[in-house]
């Protein structure tokens, strides 16, 4: 897999990490303590360095600011590629309207959350960091990928910057402290890991005692996916190299927009014809009024979403009703909603039935 290093571009003060983070980290290892040694520091804020578990040992790196807990090079590289490629799409100013509808659908949380603590695993380029931040929550985020780069920079106020703490690591390893946060969330990630249900479940230690989780995951449709042409190509386009994957459906989406165009134009039948082209509608009037080569951007970020995840596992309804149930988790909702299925679940006061869920704080 490639290794997608964008450019280190520094932000102004505040950007950067707190080093009052480095007590409130835990080894992902060992959850031992970790020392800061920092290389490059101005003030409170760490650009280069690492924290060391006093522990087991383990040196974690700082990188543009960023502490890393996970090798660069792991499956979720080609998210890395995606996001920093297309940073700043789904964050325009034309998209927020759509990002804000969809975390307060999926979330139903007041739009004020000053004095909470929030975690948001999988955070992507940041379309959603960016809402969170703005109910002046307290926001921890993190990726598996270098898709945190990109975030860093989508988060541009100093001031909003301060109340955010980014961290590069794996959903199944969190380096926090368990029962630190009043919410979490986790929106567009789960059907994109190796074991959905771990993943999952993995979130629900660091809720504090009474604490919501919101989460989304595609739905298992096996009907409507034995027709969708997404998994018909992905066997064989998973395995592209992200930047040759980029160029190739750069191009294909660019033809195809140009010819859906063309066949539009043509009196009568336009309308019918240009259905046999599949790369959906041809603008997104009223909602959003977009230029064409920012309409074929937006398409080719789809495309390669659909094609390069190692992992795409759809889930059904009766999955997280299950593996919500055994955990001991009170229901909140459990619906279908804009990414298929939406599940709010609640840490009850009493401790949780699986002690494995407890373990090793
Ligand atoms: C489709 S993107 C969604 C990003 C963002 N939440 C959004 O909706 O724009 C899925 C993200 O999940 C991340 N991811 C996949 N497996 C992960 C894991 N084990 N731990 C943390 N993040 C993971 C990927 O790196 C990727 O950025
Ligand atoms: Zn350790």
């Amino acid at each position: 897999m490639e290794l997608f290093l964008p450019p280190f571009r520094p932000g102004p003060l505040g950007n950067i990490m707190k080093k009052s983070d480095a007590n409130v980290f835990r080894c992902p290892a060992c959850r031992g303590p970790l020392l800061l040694q920092a290389d490059d520091a101005a003030g409170e804020e760490v650009k280069e360095g690492s924290l060391r578990c006093q522990k087991c040992g383990t040196q974690h790196a700082i990188v543009d600011s960023i502490p890393r807990f996970v090798p660069y090079d792991n499956y979720a590289a080609s998210f890395g590629f995606q996001w920093n490629a297309f940073a700043r799409v789904q964050t325009d100013p034309a998209q927020m309207p759509y990002n804000h509808e969809r975390f307060f659908a999926t979330t139903d949380w007041p739009s004020d959350l000053s004095g909470q603590t929030i975690l948001e695993a999988g955070c992507g380029a940041g379309r959603f960091t960016c809402v969170a931040l703005e109910t002046g929550a307290e926001l921890y985020s993190f990726d598996l990928s270098r898709a945190v780069d990109a975030c860093f920079d989508n988060v541009e106020k100093p001031d909003v910057k301060r109340r955010h703490h980014l961290f590069q690591a794996d959903i199944n390893a969190i380096p926090l402290p368990h029962g630190m946060f009043d919410k979490i969330f986790c929106l567009g990630v789960l059907q994109h890991t190796a074991d959905v249900k771990k993943a999952y479940l993995s979130l629900i230690p660091f809720l504090k005692p009474g604490g919501e989780l919101a989460a989304d995951c595609y739905l298992n449709q096996p009907l409507k996916h034995a027709f969708n042409l997404k998994y018909w190509l992905r066997p064989f386009f998973k395995w592209w190299k992200p930047s040759m994957l980029l160029t190739f459906w750069s191009a294909v989406v660019s033809v195809a927009y140009d010819l859906k165009s063309l066949l539009a134009r043509i009196p009568g039948i336009g309308a019918s014809l240009m259905r046999i082209i599949p790369i959906g509608r041809l603008n997104f009037e009223p909602e959003m009024r977009l230029s064409v080569p920012e309409i074929k951007e937006i398409k080719t970020l789809s495309v390669i979403d659909m094609l390069s995840p190692k992992y795409d596992q759809p889930k059904k309804l009766s999955d997280f009703e299950a593996w919500s149930r055994e955990a001991g988790l009170e229901l909140v909702k459990l619906t279908l909603g804009y990414n298929g299925i939406n599940v709010r679940v609640r840490r009850p006061l009493s401790p949780i039935r699986n002690e494995k869920l407890e373990m090793r704080n």
